[in-house]
């Protein structure tokens, strides 16, 4: 399919565009259930990002949905496509010298990895959103919990789907007992101790 295809070469550098913004570019990727508190994070590390004059952009699993990936189902194949296609344009935004945060449950370790390999070693940091399942229930911001767990939304993860946590995340936030606030300052810590953020 690609063998008619010619790359073109743009003459202004990924590492241009990010002395042009003052910092390095790459992907913080959170994953975890429904309702674990990722896009909350994701939106108040972007907050304090902004503050620090950092350019950020956050692709949100729900958004994106409703635009770029609202062909795609929630079956296994499907939501693969999702975060290939997430993935991608992920890639796109640290070549343009921009951190991105995404949002998505992306249950499965395969297509996560996928996304890593897509960018280079240190420009993948993998959040793991963690919380225990019954807070979750009781939590249920968008009521999903109780629809899936009445049979009214099929293979939905953590209920009828599996979710696949991930083995060894650079970051693991703990959102049954920790404020969005706290998970922030960690991911922060994080971010100035290994050198992505200038103290
Ligand atoms: S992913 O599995 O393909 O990565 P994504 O993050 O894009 O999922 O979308 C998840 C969001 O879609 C959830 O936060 C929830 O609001 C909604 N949703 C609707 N149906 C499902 C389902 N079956 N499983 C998980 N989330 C669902």
């Amino acid at each position: 399919m690609t063998s008619n295809l010619f790359w073109h070469h743009q003459d202004v550098p990924k590492k241009a565009r990010q002395l042009l913004h003052g910092h390095k570019s790459f992907i913080i990727w959170f994953t975890g259930l429904s309702g674990s508190g990722k896009s909350t994070i994701a939106n108040r590390l972007d907050r304090a990002l902004y503050r620090h004059n950092i350019s950020t952009y956050i692709l949100d699993g729900d958004n994106i949905r409703m635009g770029l990936n609202k062909d795609l189902s929630f079956k296994q194949e499907d939501r693969e496509e999702n975060i290939r296609r997430v993935g991608e344009v992920a890639r796109l935004f640290v070549d343009a010298g921009i951190v991105v945060l995404a949002t998505f449950v992306s249950p499965f370790r395969k297509d996560r990895e996928f996304v890593r390999k897509l960018v280079n070693k240190d420009e993948f940091i993998e959040v793991y959103v963690k919380c225990n399942f019954d807070t979750l229930k009781a939590r249920d911001p968008k009521g999903l919990y109780e629809k899936a767990l009445k049979g009214e939304i099929k293979n939905f993860t953590g209920i009828s789907d599996p979710y696949e946590h991930p083995e060894n995340p650079e970051i693991i936030v703990d959102t049954t007992m920790m404020t969005p606030n706290i998970c922030v300052k960690q991911i922060m810590n994080y971010l100035y101790n290994n050198g992505y953020l200038k103290k």
